[in-house]
């Protein structure tokens, strides 16, 4: 006989209960509301202060929390200080001159600009190269993505707003040279951290139904 073909089907099915079945539904609410209230706020609207030096420890210890399959830390993470922005700002620029000769000056300002936004910028590096043990790289990731969603919402926690930003610089030699990024680096993206100057209107999330079923 072949293989069963089993088609997933819509969740929650009939058998399956709706209700928590928890006696202590309070810190199911709590960390509900603070998971999603959560929201990336562009770094347009990330106004100092950003983050104390404990505060930032904290955010840090955060991402050392996330599971990580063979304990391989595949992530790391470079701050960009105040006083090494320009450098940044330079590397967006000639990105962009790079990928299009025809840039007006206006565009170069505008993607020299996006380096002094936030308080905290730093980038997030994936490490995908050979590992010991051999964790596959798509599980890197999923423990990267993990550090960096832990690390949101501790800022958020702290009352700060945070976003994640990246763009076609982010694979450029220039990028790479900055950051001093090893074979099998990846940039990922940038996470900016700081006061929220103007908060947007929450996002409507999916419904679960639309990404949950079973087999
Ligand atoms: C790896 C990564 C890179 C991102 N880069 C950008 C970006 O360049 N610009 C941007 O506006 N948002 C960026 N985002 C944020 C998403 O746009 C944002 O999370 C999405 O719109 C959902 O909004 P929410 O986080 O407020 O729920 C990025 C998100 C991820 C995971």
């Amino acid at each position: 006989m072949g293989a069963a073909s089993h088609v997933p089907k819509p969740w929650p099915g009939a058998t399956l209960p709706t209700t928590s079945h928890t006696d202590d539904p309070f810190t199911g609410h709590m960390a509900e509301a603070w998971i999603t209230s959560r929201q990336n706020i562009s770094p347009k609207r990330l106004e100092a202060p950003g983050p104390d030096v404990s505060q930032l420890q904290q955010i840090f210890r955060s991402a050392a929390s996330a599971p990580d399959h063979g304990l391989v830390k595949p992530w790391r993470f470079v701050i960009v200080l105040q006083d090494k922005r320009a450098l940044l700002a330079e590397v967006f620029a000639l990105a962009l001159v790079d990928r299009d000769p025809g840039a007006t000056l206006e565009q170069i300002e505008t993607a020299r600009e996006k380096a002094h936004r936030a308080p905290v910028l730093m980038l997030v590096v994936a490490q995908l190269g050979t590992c010991e043990p051999p964790i596959p790289s798509l599980e890197r990731m999923v423990s990267v993505g993990a550090a960096v969603q832990n690390m949101l919402l501790m800022a958020h926690g702290q009352g700060f707003g945070s976003s994640l930003t990246s763009g076609q610089a982010m694979q450029s030699t220039r990028m790479r040279q900055l950051f001093g990024l090893a074979t099998g680096e990846e940039a990922v993206c940038f996470l900016n951290i700081g006061t929220v100057s103007r908060r947007k209107t929450q996002r409507r999330h999916p419904e679960v139904h639309s990404f949950v079923s079973t087999l």
